[in-house]
């Protein structure tokens, strides 16, 4: 399966920011953990990181005909981005939402995520093996 793996604003900054919340490990450790611990399943993985909402728009249209299946940790456009919600929409592509933390258990605001129910599935709180599972 193609997958694409989009992660959003300040997930850049994975390794240095909020170590307590998010892991001491950085973006790119954690796809290449992801990559080799979904050798045997021969998924190929396109990753991708934007602190730009337009940007994140641009790359599920660019890559609409090459991938079959999303990941998507949109960070916090995960809790207003109407316009991300409508790009997973429009391409029609089976996505899964991802959150390293558990966000139904932190700030109010993080409870609500405007994505979850154009997504076939949602995954929080696992830290990295929220992307794996
Ligand atoms: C996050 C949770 C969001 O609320 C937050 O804005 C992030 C990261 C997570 O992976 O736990 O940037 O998406």
């Amino acid at each position: 399966m193609n997958i694409l793996v989009i992660n959003g604003p300040n997930l850049n900054l994975l390794g240095e920011r909020e170590p307590k919340i998010y892991g001491s490990e950085t973006l790119d450790e954690l796809m290449v953990w992801l990559e080799n611990c979904s050798k045997s399943l021969e998924h190929k993985f396109k990753f991708y990181q934007s602190n730009h909402e337009g940007e994140i728009i641009d790359i599920l249209h660019d890559e609409r005909h090459w991938a079959q299946g999303i990941l998507i940790n949109a960070g916090a456009y995960a809790h207003y981005s109407y316009a991300i919600r409508d790009a997973l929409v429009s391409i029609s592509i089976p996505s899964v939402e991802v959150h390293l933390s558990d966000i139904d258990a932190r700030e109010n605001f993080r409870k609500k995520s405007v994505l979850k129910s154009v997504c076939i599935g949602s995954v929080q709180g696992k830290g990295k093996n929220s992307y794996l599972e």
